[in-house]
């Protein structure tokens, strides 16, 4: 059933690519569908080029045959599309339990538009509910986790079969979690980027133009108010 919502989604995001756009090629379960469709058109024709946001989705879009080329700054990406862990009533995201949130980040900013694609699990009143992930340098790790603590969030390095989970840059990623979920997301996103051994957060905010959610009743087109 997930499945079958997510795939919906992607559908309807896809048919928002043309001709000759440079594509930001997001990471996840959902972002996967996304990549399957892209790679049927492009086998009927279509002539595109995927920025991807990770390794593992650098695999899948060659195995798809869609033609990439790497993330460098200031690359006008056309669209982005993009799965995310959480949406708020704002558009404004947590992204990043897939561990790729850094790159994500990165060419997303570069997109003239981000468009998301989620099932309706993923609407929440207010951001937090469940884990933010936060990309980290592995370099004195215990001092990172204790001023992430004195947020007042619970910190717990992510982990993946006992030892730590490597993201595709080297780094670490710490999960936060909250009691109340995060009453001012950008607040506490400047705290959070104000550590020294922070590299970057799952808050995506003020990104997302557009979020196709899909639900029993069909796909919703939410789009940010400016
Ligand atoms: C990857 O790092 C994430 O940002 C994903 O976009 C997010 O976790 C959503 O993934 P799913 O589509 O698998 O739920």
């Amino acid at each position: 059933m997930r499945d079958r919502l997510k795939r919906a989604a992607a559908t309807a995001a896809i048919e928002l690519v043309e001709e000759g756009m440079l594509l930001g090629l997001g990471t996840g379960s959902t972002a996967d569908h996304a990549l399957e469709l892209l790679g049927e058109r492009v086998a009927g024709g279509l002539t595109i080029t995927g920025v991807p946001t990770s390794e593992r989705t650098a695999m899948r879009a060659r195995g798809l045959g869609i033609p990439l080329r790497a993330f460098k700054s200031r690359l006008n990406i056309d669209l982005a599309i993009d799965g995310a862990d959480e949406v708020s009533p704002q558009l404004d995201l947590i992204k990043g339990l897939g561990g790729a949130l850094l790159r994500e980040k990165q060419v997303e900013s570069c997109a003239e538009q981000l468009v998301i694609i989620i099932d309706d699990s993923k609407l929440v009143e207010r951001l937090g509910r469940g884990l933010l992930p936060v990309e980290v340098a592995t370099v004195d790790i215990d001092a990172t986790l204790a001023q992430l603590r004195a947020l007042g969030c619970k910190a717990e390095l992510r982990r993946d079969a006992g030892a730590p989970f490597v993201t595709d840059n080297g780094n670490w990623i710490v999960h936060l979690s909250f009691t109340e979920g995060i009453s001012d997301p950008a607040a506490f996103d400047a705290r959070l980027q104000a550590l020294p051994g922070v590299i970057d957060t799952g808050l995506f905010l003020g990104m997302a133009d557009i979020v196709f959610c899909s639900g029993p009743e069909g796909v919703q087109r939410l789009e940010r108010t400016p």
